[in-house]
């Protein structure tokens, strides 16, 4: 697991905030990760999505560890986190035979219990304001009709008079529905990184194909997507480490 440090400049933001981002723990231990975020000592946390499995009662043992790793986040810092494709079901979302599948989210309310009681804040297509910051957390669209996230309640966000910060789990969405909004930091996960890594670029992310573009890094000063935090898997990542990472924003 290796700490990636990103700093951005951005006039809105009226001091230095450090914010630690964190995504795609898709049920791995966490003891290192909230080791990492304790060191850190962020002013706030954003997790924007796959933290877990299905929210709908089916993979409790697997969410433990996502359940973990969020309460250790609020006992750090002030929490916002929003769901990706697999809180939602959208599980195989690089597969063509799955996507065209519309389901309906099917949180239970037991799994919704036990993540009121991590003391994160759920934005579920929702934003809110908090320290004088309005965070916002827009849901995988991979289970609506065509794929498409719900975008409406975006226009009021960014009507807000105050910095803002988006949780949107896929980065694909960036170029697509995102990128003329009037967003100060938008956060994403859902590519690990490409998978696996030559000459610094990925080589596939779910959403967008072989060589995607929206992988890791920040890109125009206001989009940062994490490599995410799953160690293993079917596929083993290369020359790709999972990452914690640490953004900095101040005005200059
Ligand atoms: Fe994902």
């Amino acid at each position: 697991m290796k700490l990636t440090e990103y700093r951005i400049n951005n006039k809105k933001f009226p001091g230095k905030y450090v914010f630690a981002l964190v995504s795609d723990l898709h049920g791995n231990e966490p003891s290192e990760v909230i080791k990492m975020l304790e060191n850190m000592k962020p002013d706030f946390i954003l997790a924007p999505g796959d933290i877990f499995e299905p929210l709908d009662g089916t993979k409790n043992d697997i969410n433990e560890a996502g359940f973990e790793l969020l309460s250790a986040c609020s006992r750090i810092a002030p929490t916002f986190f929003s769901a990706g494709n697999h809180e939602v079901g959208g599980i195989r979302s690089w597969s063509p035979k799955w996507r065209g599948m519309v389901k309906k989210k099917s949180y239970d309310a037991e799994s919704m219990k036990k993540l009121a009681d991590t003391g994160v804040c759920f934005l579920d297509d929702e934003f809110t304001l908090s320290h004088g910051i309005a965070f916002a957390g827009l849901c995988s669209g991979l289970i609506n009709e065509g794929g498409v996230p719900k975008l409406d309640f975006l226009s009021d966000f960014c009507s807000c008079d105050a910095p803002k910060i988006l949780l949107c789990h896929h980065p694909e969405y960036y170029k697509k529905y995102l990128r003329d909004m009037d967003i100060d930091l938008i956060v994403s996960g859902h590519a690990h990184g490409g998978q696996w890594r030559f000459f610094g670029r990925g080589v596939f992310a779910p959403g967008q194909g072989i060589f995607p573009k929206y992988t890791s890094g920040v890109h125009d000063n206001k989009l940062v997507i994490s490599r995410g935090l799953k160690k293993g898997g079917t596929i083993p990542r290369i020359f790709n480490a999972p990452e914690v990472v640490k953004i900095i924003i101040s005005p200059d």
